[in-house]
């Protein structure tokens, strides 16, 4: 039996900042012409990469405004797609297109999601198969689509899915508001989703992790009450919302070589909400 003395064979490390990077890389990302999908494409393109630009067919013009936007600030190609991630149809040829583009898939942010009005025990079901089906069932679409061109491409990647909060705690109830059900629910399975296909797809060298933002101030707040956005505010330790600076950081660390030996973990940043 050999004794491995602690200093032997040690790599030395390399500089934080070079591995801090994603030039070259070709990027894809979803909800892209909302709050936090627009801040991480800006994050991307900053790093260097080519960014598309992906939201619902609807929001096709406001995603062609963020993409112009981008490749004029950072010097770098994007392109917008109008797709709806909850068909798989609408995904692949998203994929196809992006590919035809930029010639490949390095880094994914799968980030599309729609929020909670109504939500509760008794919502309808045809709301609930909504959500899910872009909450959860979106994710998983755009997941696999893209891994496959990695896969097929034999580069390898990272994925990072938008979770939340509401995948670790049940938000607490506005007034007499129920407590929401569907959201929490396709969140939680988006964490376990996330486990599985980090899993499965290991061994390609296809990272992929989920983010938990806690309350971000940007779109899914549109059309809820303020004092219900008080009330949420009231629940955060640090005393105030989070703000799209809050998620580019981990969102970035995840996407670059820096996030290297991180497969199928989540991170949360919510300002200490979860904490009681
Ligand atoms: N803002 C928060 O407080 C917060 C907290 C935790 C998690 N999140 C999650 O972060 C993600 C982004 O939220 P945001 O605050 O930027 O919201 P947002 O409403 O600004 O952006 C979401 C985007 O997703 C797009 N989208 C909705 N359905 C789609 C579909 N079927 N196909 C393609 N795109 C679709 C919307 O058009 C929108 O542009 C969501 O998954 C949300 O659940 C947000």
């Amino acid at each position: 039996m050999s004794i491995i003395t602690a200093t032997t064979n040690v790599k030395e490390p390399t500089s934080v900042l070079a591995r801090f990077t994603l030039k070259g890389k070709k990027a894809v990302v979803t909800g892209a012409a909302g709050g936090i999908g627009r801040a991480t494409s800006m994050a991307f393109a900053e790093l260097g990469a080519d960014v598309a630009i992906v939201d619902i067919p609807e929001k096709l013009e406001k995603s062609q405004k963020v993409a112009e936007e981008i490749a004029k600030r950072y010097g770098v190609k994007t392109i917008a797609v109008g797709t709806d991630v909850s068909s798989k149809e609408s995904v692949d040829h998203m994929v196809e297109e992006v590919v035809a583009a930029f010639g490949t898939i390095d880094v994914v942010h799968s980030n599309a999601g729609i929020g909670a009005h109504g939500d509760g025990p008794d919502m309808d079901l045809e709301h609930w198969n909504k959500m899910l089906s872009v909450n959860l069932t979106g994710v998983m679409l755009v997941d696999t689509a893209c891994a496959n061109v990695m896969k097929a491409h034999k580069h390898g990647g990272s994925i990072i899915n938008t979770a939340s909060l509401s995948a670790h705690i049940i938000n607490p109830p506005y007034k007499d508001a129920p407590a929401i059900t569907c959201y929490t629910t396709c969140k939680a399975g988006v964490l376990h989703l996330t486990k599985s296909l980090a899993l499965n797809y290991a061994k390609y060298g296809i990272r992929v992790n989920s983010i938990s933002p806690g309350y971000i101030w940007s779109g899914l707040h549109q059309g809820l009450p303020s004092e219900r956005c008080d009330f949420e505010e009231s629940t955060v330790p640090v005393g105030h919302f989070g703000s799209l600076d809050d998620v580019t950081g981990p969102v970035a660390l995840l996407a670059t070589d820096l996030g290297a030996y991180m497969v199928g973990t989540d991170i949360l940043f919510d300002g200490g909400v979860t904490i009681y």
